[in-house]
């Protein structure tokens, strides 16, 4: 069985349940990301919900990105690793004032609005202070993503974005207001997109809705195609660096980009997917009567995704490579949906074998929670260690 490498002597010394990093492979993907906009000089704004540790932050933002922030919390977060302030971008159905203050009072990039609700409190509060706010309208394309329903946001079901059939009626009172500008139009239709043509569509209705505009004189400066963009979760080790070379392609080849006109993005997992790694150990393997469990030390306090979303992620035992059985791989929380997988084949597994498993850069430490009074996990990183 193909394996990432770990360094597992360096383990011996720490706690399990730890969250594992290879800052160099999140460095390498960077590159990529990086070199791959560039050629359409596109911007790309690290969604922060994905991974806040802070050194994971600071060096998204040494790489120059920007930050996609959905609440206050991550536009502090995004501000104290250094990410400027100009390249801060905030969504969210539900900013609280406070958090629209935030964003007004570190002059943020812009305000990604999903209401007109939302957008009377944004002139609202902006006017207090006496100043314009910059504001993208994120737009419910109805352009199916072809994912999971729990990560599919641009449909009408959806709670987000402002629907297409009521866009109009939304620009009309904000060109009223004093105190905020449109300066751009959002997307973002989903998580995890592996199929190409939900991008290909979403590039194609965003022509027809900068074309509507266009009809009732208006030209938006900047568009957002939000994040999406999916990981291979079967294979971390073939392809650790997802295809952003195909992605931008894509969507160069069919969006007419206006005159001027900037072109952003705000990917999450397909940057800091790959680079981490739940790290666990095995307490107890135990012979059911039909089936054999591997009880792991780590449950879906530290990584919610199978429970929550029946996510897979590879699971390998990185200490044996005995020949393999089959397992079902299980945590120690209270729990029935605390499972990682059935039927996983592993090497065969003892207790106090470590077990990996991957792609557990984004949405894993981030979500940890505390359920069962247990200790949040802590982080470890390749260069570190
Ligand atoms: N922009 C907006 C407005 C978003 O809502 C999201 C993710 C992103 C960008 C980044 O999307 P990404 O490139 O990471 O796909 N916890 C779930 C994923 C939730 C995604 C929420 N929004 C999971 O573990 O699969």
């Amino acid at each position: 069985m193909l394996k990432g490498t770990f360094p597992v002597e360096k383990f011996k010394t720490l706690q399990t349940p730890f969250y594992y990093y290879d800052v160099e492979l999140l460095k390498e993907t960077l590159n990529v990301v990086k070199s791959e906009a560039g050629k359409y000089n596109y911007h790309i704004h690290y969604a922060v919900k994905a991974n806040a540790n802070p050194r994971i932050l600071s060096i998204i933002a040494e790489n120059g990105l920007g930050a996609d922030c959905v609440s206050g919390g991550e536009i502090q977060a995004a501000l104290a690793a250094g990410i400027p302030s100009g390249q801060i971008v905030f969504a969210g159905v539900g900013k609280a004032d406070w958090e629209i203050n935030a964003g007004l009072d570190n002059h943020i990039f812009c305000f990604n609005v999903e209401s007109l609700a939302e957008l009377r409190i944004i002139d609202e509060l902006a006017a207090i202070k006496g100043q314009v706010a910059p504001v993208a309208l994120r737009i419910n394309p109805e352009v199916d993503a072809h994912t999971h329903a729990k990560i599919t946001t641009g449909m009408k079901e959806n709670k987000f974005g402002i629907n297409l059939g009521q866009l109009n009626t939304v620009i009309d009172e904000l060109l009223q207001m004093k105190h905020v500008r449109l300066i751009g139009i959002h997307f973002h239709i989903g998580s995890q997109i592996t199929d190409m043509s939900s991008f290909q569509n979403l590039s194609i209705r965003a022509n027809e809705i900068q074309d509507d505009l266009e009809a009732r004189g208006l030209y938006v400066e900047n568009i957002n195609f939000g994040g999406g963009l999916g990981i291979d979760y079967y294979h971390p080790n073939h392809l650790p660096v997802p295809a952003f070379d195909n992605y931008f392609a894509v969507i160069h080849k069919l969006l007419n980009v206006r005159p001027g006109q900037k072109i952003h993005f705000e990917p999450g997992r397909s940057i800091v997917a790959q680079c981490g790694s739940l790290i666990s150990q095995v307490l107890y393997v135990k012979e059911g009567e039909t089936k054999k469990f591997v009880i792991l030390d780590a449950g879906f306090t530290e990584l919610i995704r199978p429970a929550m979303y029946d996510a897979y992620h590879r699971i390998e035992n990185i200490s044996s490579s005995e020949n393999t059985a089959l397992y079902d791989v299980v945590g120690p929380i209270c729990e029935s949906s605390d499972v990682f997988g059935k039927e996983v084949e592993l090497n065969k597994a003892h207790r106090g074998d470590y077990i990996a498993l991957r792609s557990a850069g984004a949405y894993g430490e981030i979500m940890a929670s505390q359920y069962n009074c247990r200790k949040l996990p802590k982080p470890y990183f390749s260069d570190t260690l």
